[in-house]
């Protein structure tokens, strides 16, 4: 959460950084502010709101220089006002920061600075950092005096850092030395751009998309010094590191919304492309298995393997629970799915034969990085199902498969979890062929596969029927969702996306567990959405519908063309095409996510910047 972005060099440093946090909003987007080096002082420009409401500020009050830091917050400490956002100015105004993560010790240092007699203008920890940097400024310049003022600064964030715990990912201004950024990271990502006499500094490598393809990603406890003609990265216990420059592949138009009106229907409608994506070469007709390169580990290793943990949050954890249907059936595996953030704090017994898997999008999700450290901090072998390349999670891993679907800058993850399932039945299907399943199972699940990004095609077919249906449900303020086998995730994941974006409650169930209490729900208000395309149980899922239809509960139906049968009981029915079981996540997916998107259009949300949330959770 929140994006911080950087600049120096010898353009206008504002201008690449309000560009750059315009494409950074997804990670926050409760205010938004910048910091120019301006002659002799740094000037902030700080806005409550959207990143859009403070370039009309900076149209109103521009700023210009060549070298500036900038942020997009999402505020954990302190309310969403003027003198909460970022950048933070520490001492008298010669050190200004901005800030993403959570500084543990704030309280601590806050009043051990207060004592010192540093004036505290906000509620934020952030601020702490600033005056703590201000701090050991003034003492190395009475140490050291003046003589090497980059070293003195350099010296001071050195010794501020040994103070603080918790996350950041930090920018760092000096008013005395104004042709410099600072930059440190722990826990918080962030990525340098290297550029012909200019250096780009970002959370994450959207910013410098356009700006240059060569980056670096930081590790934790480096702090990086960048001059226009100079990069130095230092780590905190091994001293100087040279700067590992990899090569961005994105392009421009991945993180454009073309002609979509919102990210979020342009992800939805990316997906034929997202989930081919997965599946290019990973496909072996020959031997009716998946190609997976990036385990590092051998078939000798994965045949020994016994059991697969998967861990995640939120969507990612609605794939894993997809996932391991698929690995109990196709490779007869026992696969459990842990929330992330309890199996961190847990210690459940996992033997050196368990496979741990972190299924995220971001790669940068707090808890579910924790929960993968942790695990190898026991010695487990941990992989990661991941999209971002260079994140944390997927640096971080022993090896693991990347979802190649681009860029997801929706807060609500679309393409993301299709491509999750995706490569989740690939694995299932490798570590089937070595284990249970046929030659010809394999081959029937190949085939099915490469079918799916036209099924897809075909599904997005429903768009003007979910609009419809929309436009008679979108008022109703409580929904059920409901679904059974590899429906019941996707029952799940389709409540998570009503909640999410048009703040409306909704609740997934396994449909038959819904005579266990939530049935208590149901009334003429209460809309039930049933996920029920053909399969073995489908006439017990009718039999829910119907317990639900008797207790006067409108119903909309997710099911397969021509099911007479739901057609008779639902009052709305949304047509998927029928595929076998295990893909009907897939394609039932599509019209929840094109539902919650129109409900939330017509009640009015922001429905790729919904209240509260941020794309990448990256505090505990
Ligand atoms: O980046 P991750 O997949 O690790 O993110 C996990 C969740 O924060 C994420 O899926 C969240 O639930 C989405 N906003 C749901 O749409």
């Amino acid at each position: 959460m929140c994006g911080i972005v950087g600049y120096v060099g010898f353009r206008s440093a504002a201008d690449f950084l309000m560009e750059g946090l315009h494409r950074l909003e997804y990670r926050g987007y409760d205010s938004a502010g910048i910091a120019v080096q301006q002659g002799d002082r740094i000037v902030v420009r700080r806005q409550v709101g959207q990143v859009q409401e403070l370039s009309d500020l900076l149209t109103r009050k521009p700023v210009s220089g060549s070298v500036g830091i900038g942020h997009t917050r999402w505020a954990t400490h302190g309310e969403t006002t003027e003198t909460n956002c970022h950048p933070h100015v520490g001492g008298d105004g010669h050190v200004v920061v901005v800030h993403n993560g959570v500084i543990e010790n704030h309280d601590t240092l806050r009043d051990w600075l207060q004592q010192l007699g540093y004036v505290f203008h906000s509620q934020t920890d952030t601020e702490v950092v600033a005056h703590l940097i201000a701090h050991h400024l003034d003492e190395q310049q009475r140490l050291n005096g003046d003589s090497d003022l980059p070293a003195v600064c350099l010296n001071a964030v050195r010794a501020a850092l040994q103070q603080i715990h918790g996350t950041y990912g930090l920018g760092i201004l000096f008013r005395d030395c104004p042709d410099m950024i600072l930059a440190a990271r722990c826990g918080s990502p962030l990525v340098i751009g290297v550029g012909d006499d200019e250096y780009f500094l970002a959370s994450d490598s959207g910013p410098l998309v356009g700006y240059t393809k060569e980056v670096v990603y930081l590790s934790d406890n480096e702090l990086a010094v960048l001059q226009k003609d100079r990069l130095q990265i230092e780590h905190r216990t091994t001293g100087n590191v040279a700067p590992a420059i990899q090569t961005l592949e994105q392009v421009a138009s991945d993180i454009e919304r073309g002609d979509f009106e919102h990210y979020m229907l342009k992800e939805i409608y990316e997906q034929p492309h997202t989930i081919e994506n997965a599946l290019r070469g990973r496909l072996d007709e020959d031997e009716a298995t998946a190609v997976i390169g990036g385990l590092n580990l051998t078939a000798q290793q994965l045949r020994q393997i016994d059991r697969v943990v998967l861990t995640a949050c939120g969507t990612s954890w609605h794939a894993g629970l997809v996932g391991e249907y698929l690995l109990e059936e196709f490779a007869r595996l026992p696969t459990e799915v842990e929330y992330a953030s309890e199996l961190r704090y847990r210690n459940p017994p996992i033997s050196d034969r368990t496979l741990v898997f972190a299924i995220t999008q971001s790669g940068e999700t707090a808890d579910t990085l924790a929960a993968m450290r942790e695990c190898r901090r026991k010695g487990h072998p941990t992989l990661a199902i991941c999209n971002v390349v260079g994140s944390t999670i997927a640096r971080e891993a022993d090896g693991g498969i990347y979802l190649h679907a681009g860029p997801e800058i929706g807060v609500a993850s679309t393409k993301a979890f299709t491509s999750q399932v995706t490569v989740l039945t690939l694995l299932a299907l490798y570590l089937g062929r070595m284990r249970h399943l046929s030659h010809p199972a394999g081959k029937r699940i190949i085939r099915q596969l490469q079918e799916m990004p036209e099924t897809i095609e075909k599904t997005l077919r429903c768009h003007e029927q979910v609009q419809e249906i929309a436009d008679r449900y979108w008022q109703f303020d409580n929904y059920l969702y409901l679904g059974r086998l590899y429906n019941f995730p996707v029952a799940l994941e389709g409540a998570l996306k009503l909640k999410e974006i048009s703040y409306i409650h909704a609740e997934g169930y396994p449909a038959a567990e819904m005579k266990h209490g939530p049935i208590a729900l149901v009334d003429e208000k209460t809309p039930s959405v049933f996920v029920i395309p053909r399969g073995g149980i489908h006439p017990k899922v009718v039999s829910n519908m119907e317990e639900v239809k008797a207790r006067r509960g409108p119903v909309i139906a997710i099911a397969c063309q021509d099911d007479a049968e739901v057609a008779r009981i639902a009052d709305d029915v949304i047509c998927v095409p029928d595929v076998e079981e295990y893909l009907q996540p897939l394609v039932c997916a599509i019209p929840l996510q094109l539902l919650a998107y129109h409900v939330a259009l017509l009640r009015g949300c922001n429905v790729d910047r919904p209240r509260n949330l941020a794309k990448s959770v990256t505090v505990e």
